[in-house]
């Protein structure tokens, strides 16, 4: 092994790790580092050497671990004269950016998993990365094990993003599929991911679409060379979805999915482009290979001008899968502080203007209780046709003394899907609009 000129570290002289972080994540990522140690000193070029964990409680049995590397103090750790990498799987977001942030400006690099922490405050994590020259990695923020990152950074770094979608959180993967393939009704499936580790400290995060809104900004920034943040992604989740609107999609061909989408648009007057990232509930027809994504597993279409359509497929949750991505950002890291040398920072310099959602265009399944009487067809579909907005399906269901109308529209825009519930809402013959879930992938 040889020493370069850029080489941070004095040849053969391990490289110090701070864990910060011993849950579902960290164990797993301290686990295999003790377990590979051999292998990775060969993938590196040096050996590398966890020299602290840092956790809430230190007073937690951590079998394995020897009790001098536990430590409740994560600053000190981070900023000790012997940690070279800070990897941080903690999770929430003030307190692992004051932790990140303290690392990066000591030139230390940086691996996290915290998805919400990249998704919130990226530019300043990144401009302190690069005043530092180190490395800030988060491979494992966005579908865990499924290499997304990596592959928008580097392998898809000469083409043209028009579009990512996706299934990007298990937790709400694993509660839709059980709810439809075994009936589970949405609790029990809810505290199952939780027992699994699937769900975040505050499992909101996943059944509101916060974690995969925070995933499609990550997307979306890295896809199309803008930066866009937690607050730019039109975000809905799934805790609204009932055992009836599941079994009304499937009675009509579709599974419900949590889908992020990132989209490239183009202004058909004027060419002009912007973009736009959104998650919500969506009806994904049976056949579509979306549709059978189960359990925790995630799904990534990435649509490409010169390589066409690609999907990515794989574990998007869970300790194992994880820290299996975060190895890999360990590794590159830590190749680069004993060689010398800096993985590519992002890069933003496209700036594209975001779309607002009004804008965005999609087809809808709208679920209505309706009177059951002549004259109610003709007064809803007036309205969908004063806006503009042709129907392509229209079912009744007969009830006692009301009736359930599901229509399937054409493409129309966000906005003016808005003020046709609004005008629905205000007829007589509508006793309620149960639900409205977009369609299409
Ligand atoms: P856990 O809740 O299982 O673990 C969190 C760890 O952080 C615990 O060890 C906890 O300590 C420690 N911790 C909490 N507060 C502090 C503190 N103030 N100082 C030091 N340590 C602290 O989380 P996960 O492992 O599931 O997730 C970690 C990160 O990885 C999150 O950002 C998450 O979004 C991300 N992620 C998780 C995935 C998953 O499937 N679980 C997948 C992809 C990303 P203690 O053990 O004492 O309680
Ligand atoms: N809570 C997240 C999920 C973990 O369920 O997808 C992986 O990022």
């Amino acid at each position: 092994m040889t020493t370069t000129n850029r080489s941070k570290k004095p040849e053969g002289e391990p490289v110090g790790i701070a864990l910060l972080g011993f849950g579902t994540v960290g164990a797993e990522v301290f686990r295999l580092v003790q377990e590979n140690a051999d292998a990775f000193a060969h993938r590196i070029g040096g050996p590398v050497e966890i020299r602290g964990v840092a956790v809430h409680n230190k007073n937690k049995l951590r079998p394995g671990v020897p009790e001098e590397l536990l430590t409740d103090y994560a600053k000190a750790l981070v900023l000790r004269d012997d940690i070279d990498l800070v990897v941080e799987v903690i999770g929430g977001i003030d307190f692992p950016r004051e932790l990140v942030l303290a690392a990066l400006n000591a030139g230390k690099s940086v691996v996290t998993a915290n998805k919400a922490l990249v998704a919130a405050h990226a530019d300043e994590l990144a401009e302190a990365a690069d005043r530092a020259d180190v490395d800030l990695y988060f491979e494992a923020a966005v579908a865990a094990a499924i290499p997304v990152v990596g592959m928008l950074r580097r392998s898809l770094a000469g083409d043209k993003i028009q579009r990512i979608s996706g299934i990007v959180n298990g937790t709400t993967n694993f509660i839709l599929d059980a709810m439809e393939s075994t009936g589970a009704s949405y609790e029990d499936a809810l505290a199952e991911a939780t027992r699994l580790g699937y769900a975040e400290a505050d499992p909101t995060a996943d059944v509101e679409g916060h974690d995969a809104a925070s995933k499609a900004a990550i997307l979306a920034s890295l896809g199309f060379y803008t930066r866009l943040t937690f607050d730019d992604v039109y975000c809905e989740g799934i805790s609204k979805i009932t055992a009836d609107d599941i079994t009304a999609a499937n009675q009509a061909g579709y599974s419900i999915k949590l889908l992020a989408i990132c989209e490239r648009l183009v202004d058909e007057e004027t060419g002009a482009e912007s973009v736009n990232a959104r998650v919500h509930p969506t009806l994904v027809p049976k056949e579509h290979p979306l549709a059978s994504v189960s359990q925790s597993y995630n799904a990534i279409f990435v649509e490409a001008e010169a390589a066409g359509s690609l999907m990515f497929y794989g574990n998007g949750a869970g300790g194992n899968p994880t820290a299996s991505a975060v190895l890999g950002d360990v590794i590159g890291a830590a190749r680069n502080i004993v060689h010398g040398g800096r993985a590519p920072g992002e890069n933003t310099y496209a700036n594209l203007p975001i779309a607002e959602f009004g804008e965005v265009e999609t087809r809808y399944h709208v679920d209505m209780e309706v009177e059951d009487r002549t004259g109610v067809l003709s007064a809803i579909s007036g309205v969908f046709a004063r806006h503009g907005v042709s129907l392509r399906t229209v079912r009744q269901e007969d009830g006692d003394a009301t009736a359930r109308l599901i229509v399937v529209t054409h493409a129309a825009k966000e906005a003016v899907l808005e003020d046709i519930v609004a005008a629905l809402g205000e007829l007589d013959e509508v006793k309620a609009v149960h639900s409205v879930i977009r369609l299409g992938v």
